[in-house]
């Protein structure tokens, strides 16, 4: 099978089975890393990396020049055209001009989707914002499954900052649908994203249990979890026993317990983040003591901080450096896949990938805006030639999810392009969680983010307005 000029700008563009091949042919790029110099040779990479950068970046860069290729490198937007307001369309056509293969970093969320969309050669998506980050998956992945020897079926539990944590948020997806149980511990206020958890529960067919004793649980000295998210294939308890604590879950083990740090470059620095800083979970040895990380991986995508004590380094359940140093193998093996210099072995009939279920597209020049202010279709370079798209994920109520940062809305005032024929008199709005509403074919949906912007279209209120 070959993945030639594939984009990986989300987890879910790899199946399990090409994740697994892909690890095969790390394991072959790890024993033997001098040996792999002639597969890229003559090749491009263009590392464009807006954000800062030790691992990825660095281990890139390293894993392209030992396959032979050569790398050219943008790592600061005031360098760049991009200070002089270029689009990231613009950018991307012109690497794409000059390189064989581009890997991108940028804080704004859907940023490497625009990419791939105009480069015209392979994009790897090294960090978007918040969003996501599924290089790093395949090195958390990796990890464990050298340490577990298998994917399926585990239980992960996720530490920290689950909100603005793009590593977690590519991580949850895959380990989702490789069979897992995980167990949620964010810092206060820093909540895995409700549009994450929707899609768990909708894509991924799995049961998320909400737990309220987190600050109990601290007081007894048990490991605080304040939700539980259960696959339908991973064997559990808790759903025959439903009003049992979680803490029975807890006593089979945690087998990775994955840390990551407060990302204070999403906030403005203000008395509320120092507040979310002071109220931080921290992993240290006292917590591992915890009888259910008895044989924990414990994970981190690093940079560290507070959050991991020094003190566990020596611990040989600790694997964030392994989990840095895999990164070259996986990234080689990943560059070598998207130029074709290799192919792998996956099963004819591949139904390994994430459910892609076949939502109806939104996408007209009026109406929404993703509500995610560092969404890159909220840019001003952007907008320019960003139409506002969205897939309409639920009806009831309607529930649209930009394209660009999986961000949802729910918007309240809708028409039909159809029943107003033209005719100004019949042009008429109406409430969204209206049966009306729903009658609405997907493609004569007309979507307003407010009345007043139906009335500035010339609709009218219907009947089926509520006030
Ligand atoms: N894990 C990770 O993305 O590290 P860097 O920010 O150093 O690349």
């Amino acid at each position: 099978m070959n993945l030639a000029n594939r984009n990986l700008v989300t987890i879910d563009d790899l199946s399990n089975s090409e994740i697994e091949a892909l690890f095969s042919l790390a394991d072959e790029m790890a024993n033997s890393p001098n040996e792999q110099a002639g597969l890229c040779q003559g090749k491009i990479m263009a590392s464009l990396f807006f954000e800062p950068s030790t691992r990825t970046r660095l281990s890139f860069e390293a894993g392209m020049l030992r396959l032979g290729g050569r790398v050219i490198t943008a790592v600061d937007i005031g360098a760049s055209s991009l200070a002089k307001g270029e689009s990231l369309a613009d950018m991307a056509r012109v690497v794409g001009s000059y390189a064989n293969i581009i890997v991108t970093r940028h804080p704004w969320e859907g940023a490497a989707k625009v990419v791939a969309d105009y480069a015209g050669v392979p994009v790897i998506n090294a960090g978007d914002g918040s969003h996501e980050h599924p290089t790093q998956t395949l090195c958390d992945l990796y990890t464990i499954r050298k340490e577990r020897r298998t994917l399926k079926g585990l239980r992960i539990a996720l530490w920290g900052d689950l909100k603005h944590g793009r590593t977690i948020h590519s991580l949850i997806y895959a380990l989702a649908r490789f069979g897992a149980t995980i167990l949620f511990r964010p810092g206060p206020g820093l909540e895995m994203p409700e549009h994450v958890l929707r899609r768990l529960s909708t894509e991924y067919k799995g049961e998320l249990k909400r737990y309220e004793a987190v600050n109990q649980e601290v007081e007894e000295g048990l490991f605080p979890i304040d939700a539980i998210y259960m696959t339908p294939s991973s064997p559990h308890q808790l759903a025959m026993l439903p009003d049992v604590s979680l803490q029975v879950e807890l006593k089979a083990g945690v087998d990775a317990l994955y840390v990551t740090r407060l990302q204070k470059e999403r906030y403005a620095p203000t008395v509320e983040a120092q507040e979310l800083k002071k109220g931080y979970p921290v992993v240290d040895k006292k917590l591992l003591k915890g009888k259910e990380f008895k044989k924990t991986l414990v994970m981190h995508p690093l940079p560290r901080v507070d959050e991991l004590t020094h003190e566990v380094d020596a611990d040989p359940r600790s694997m964030y450096f392994k989990q840095a140093a895999y990164g070259m193998p996986v990234r080689m093996a990943l560059i070598a896949l998207l130029l074709g210099a290799k192919e792998i072995t996956i099963p004819e009939k591949d139904d390994s990938f994430a459910l892609k279920p076949d939502y109806p597209v939104y996408k007209r020049d009026s109406g929404v805006k993703c509500p995610n202010i560092n969404c890159v279709s909220n840019q001003e370079t952007e907008a320019r030639y960003i139409k506002p798209e969205f897939k309409i994920v639920s009806r009831e109520p309607l529930t649209l999810r930009c394209v660009y940062c999986d961000h949802e809305l729910h918007p309240r005032y809708v028409a039909s392009s159809d029943w107003h024929e033209g005719r100004l008199e019949n042009k008429r709005y109406h409430s969204a969680d209206s049966h009306f509403a729903r009658k609405i074919k997907p493609e004569n949906l007309i979507i307003f983010a407010s009345e007043n912007e139906a009335q500035t279209q010339q609709f009218k209120p219907s009947s089926y307005v509520r006030q």
